[in-house]
């Protein structure tokens, strides 16, 4: 089934009417493909999707629930954690605290690949994180901190690469063992984090097309990875502005490796890769 912009047109306005989701500065190109995997998955027609949006809000979260692409992993893009800790981190080092938002945090991976990090530089003590979605199931998700051993063995390896190999002599080997920060139970096929490392991200459902700052913080390091791909131009300046406006001077906004600011934001930041310096 083709999805013409007219079908888009009709499901986003919908969904704006009847719901408080408005999709309509999201990538047409990315929303079509997940458009048409709800009517597939769904057994549903443009028409039949319309008229469930309009008669059944719980339907509604579900299906904006899939319209959004929820893919993460730990320590996603080894070389940006390695970029993470050798340039952006250590910046912080002398903060007496240091405020990190993950915005967009999907399942956690993220969130916990981060305090990780931060334990290994002895940075964790004097971190406050702050991580927020959308999505409320993946928010669920995140607080629990478990996820498939099958599905995630994979990562594993990118822990590997980002805590034990030392990236400028992968010679030097640190031995960190998994159940400093993880049990692994096989039979069970989880990966649990530790309680120590749970129990301290504030999670808040928050929306980027709507919602101000509601963590009521300034932030040194805010990581938006992997988002803003599915904005349009409008919407990616609006969330930059968001950004900006809650950065200190000199915090760092992370973006994921196929992003970049461009337009009217680029030149009040300074770009250090996909980090980019308040100015
Ligand atoms: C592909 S995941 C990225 C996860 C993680 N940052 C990473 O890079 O691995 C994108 C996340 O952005 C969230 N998202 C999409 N639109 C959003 C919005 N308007 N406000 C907040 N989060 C949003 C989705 O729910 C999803 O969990």
């Amino acid at each position: 089934m083709v999805i013409t912009d007219q079908d888009l047109q009709y499901f986003v306005t919908t969904l704006k009417n009847s719901s408080k989701y408005d999709f309509s500065e999201y990538s047409d190109k990315s929303l079509k493909r997940r458009l048409q995997k709800v009517l597939t998955d769904f057994n549903l027609d443009i028409t039949g999707l319309i008229s469930a949006i309009k008669n059944k809000p719980e339907f509604t979260e579900k299906i904006v629930k899939e319209i959004t692409v929820n893919t993460t992993e730990l320590f996603r893009d080894p070389q940006v954690w390695h970029t993470l800790r050798s340039r952006i981190l250590p910046r912080f080092k002398n903060n007496k605290n240091i405020n990190i938002w993950h915005a967009g945090c999907s399942t956690g991976q993220e969130v916990y690949s981060m305090m990780i990090l931060l334990n290994e530089m002895g940075m964790l003590d004097k971190a406050k994180i702050f991580a927020s979605d959308l999505n409320s199931d993946v928010l669920e998700a995140a607080k629990k901190g478990e996820y498939k051993y099958r599905f995630n063995i994979a990562y594993l390896d990118n822990f590997d690469k980002v805590i034990k190999q030392n990236p400028l002599n992968y010679e030097e080997f640190n031995d960190v063992p998994y159940e400093t920060y993880f049990d692994i139970d096989k039979s069970r096929d989880t990966i649990t984090m530790k309680k120590y490392l749970t129990e301290k991200p504030i999670f808040r459902k928050h929306d980027l097309v709507k919602d101000g700052n509601l963590f009521f913080a300034k932030f040194d390091l805010i990581l938006c990875r992997n988002v803003i791909i599915y904005f349009n131009y409008t919407l990616q300046n609006k969330v930059f502005d968001l950004f900006h406006s809650n950065l200190y001077n000199k915090g760092i906004l992370l973006l994921g490796m196929h992003e970049t600011i461009l337009g009217p934001w680029a030149n009040k930041f300074e770009k250090m890769g996909q980090a980019y310096i308040k100015k």
